[in-house]
């Protein structure tokens, strides 16, 4: 089954065509560059781009996986979480395009569409697994008991972990996003040079916090003068990030024994991150347990992790609703009322 999928949730415009879920035809993403020089994404600047974008990309992805519309089986979109006014775009015309052409459409959930990065990357994934879920608007811990059945065991108090290294790019003047710039400039800086909190590492919950750490950042830099700064910036990186994947990967592990789970995934823009994947496999390889992470190119936002998703939605439960609406806040175990109500 030739699956579209289009994601508009944040600033990337993306389509894609995938056949029967995992192999991917095509997968075009525009990433907004305008937002840079905000710090931040501007939502309004967002849903503008999306719309003059949205129909270029989708033809683009037509024609790189080599097909017409004719011969897409199923059309899909993210519904949300995201910001509103993005998700309107691309679930707009996602369900136009069902509307017009009697295509069966699914709704997405985006988290959903994160975790199904995996199953396009490892088809040979165990389907009882846990996934750690870092991007830039969640941190969780969730057993994943099947494609679709979830049950999340630990989440972020405040900040999530690339919300986090985006606030301390910032900080330190990288740059928006500045994940991948961290994890850049901390190859060449000692993980060892100042030992910042591993906020609630030991309590026994598996929920995360980041905000302390980031103050402890904050207050470190400002006891610094700028040329020390410069200096030890590397140094600085490679030691926050050091403190993130501590922690990270500390539940991860602890989670992974108590629900006696072999395969363990990562999902979400962070899952990009180097230094997170070797902690964490080595880690879990001293356990005799597995570590799978999405290639570099669908960690991030992506439309064929939509196209994935939808597949798999569909095969469980067959067309979603063309009066699908679109969430900015909804949980992971909400999908399947979610779909029903609308
Ligand atoms: N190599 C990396 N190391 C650390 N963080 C990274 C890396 N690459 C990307 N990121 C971070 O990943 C985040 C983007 O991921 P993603 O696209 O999944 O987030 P989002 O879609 O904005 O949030 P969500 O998926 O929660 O709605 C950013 O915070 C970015 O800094
Ligand atoms: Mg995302």
């Amino acid at each position: 089954m030739l699956t579209l999928g289009i994601e508009t949730s944040c600033d990337e415009t993306s389509a894609s065509v995938v056949y029967a879920g995992e192999s991917i035809r095509s997968n075009i993403i525009l990433s907004q560059a305008d937002h840079s020089k905000f710090g931040g994404v501007v939502p309004e600047l967002a849903s503008r781009a999306h719309v003059r974008n949205i129909i270029p990309i989708y033809k683009q992805a037509l024609e790189e996986a080599q097909c017409q519309l004719e011969d897409i089986e199923l059309i899909s979109a993210t519904m949300g979480p995201g910001l509103v006014g993005a998700l309107l775009v691309g679930l707009s015309f996602a369900k136009g395009l069902a509307f017009a052409t009697g295509k069966p459409f699914v709704p997405v959930h985006h988290i959903e569409g994160h975790l199904s990065a995996n199953l396009l990357s490892h088809p040979e994934l165990h389907p009882h697994h846990l996934t750690l879920i870092v991007s830039g608007g969640h941190t969780m811990l969730v057993e994943v008991k099947a494609f679709g059945e979830y049950r999340t065991i630990g989440q972020t108090k405040d900040d999530a972990a690339g919300e986090a290294f985006d606030k301390i790019a910032k900080l330190l003047g990288l740059g928006y996003p500045g994940g991948a710039q961290i994890d850049k400039l901390a190859k060449q800086g000692d993980p060892n040079f100042y030992k910042f909190p591993r906020p609630i590492i030991k309590d026994q919950s598996y929920q995360f916090s980041f905000s302390g750490l980031k103050t402890a950042v904050v207050l470190y830099v400002d006891k610094i003068t700028e040329k020390e700064k410069s200096d030890s910036l590397p140094h600085i990186c490679a030691s926050f990030q050091e403190a993130v994947v501590d922690v990270l990967a500390s539940k991860t592990v602890r989670a992974a024994d108590e629900l006696g789970v072999s395969h363990i995934t990562l999902s979400g823009g962070v899952a990009a991150n180097s230094r997170l994947r070797t902690v964490l496999s080595d880690r879990l390889k001293a356990k005799g347990k597995k570590l799978f992470y999405p290639e570099m190119s669908l960690c991030t936002d992506n439309a064929a992790m939509i196209a994935s998703a939808g597949y798999y939605r569909y095969k469980k439960e067959g067309p979603g609703n063309l009066i699908a609406n679109a969430f900015p806040y909804l949980p992971l175990e909400q999908i399947e009322s979610e779909e029903k109500d609308t």
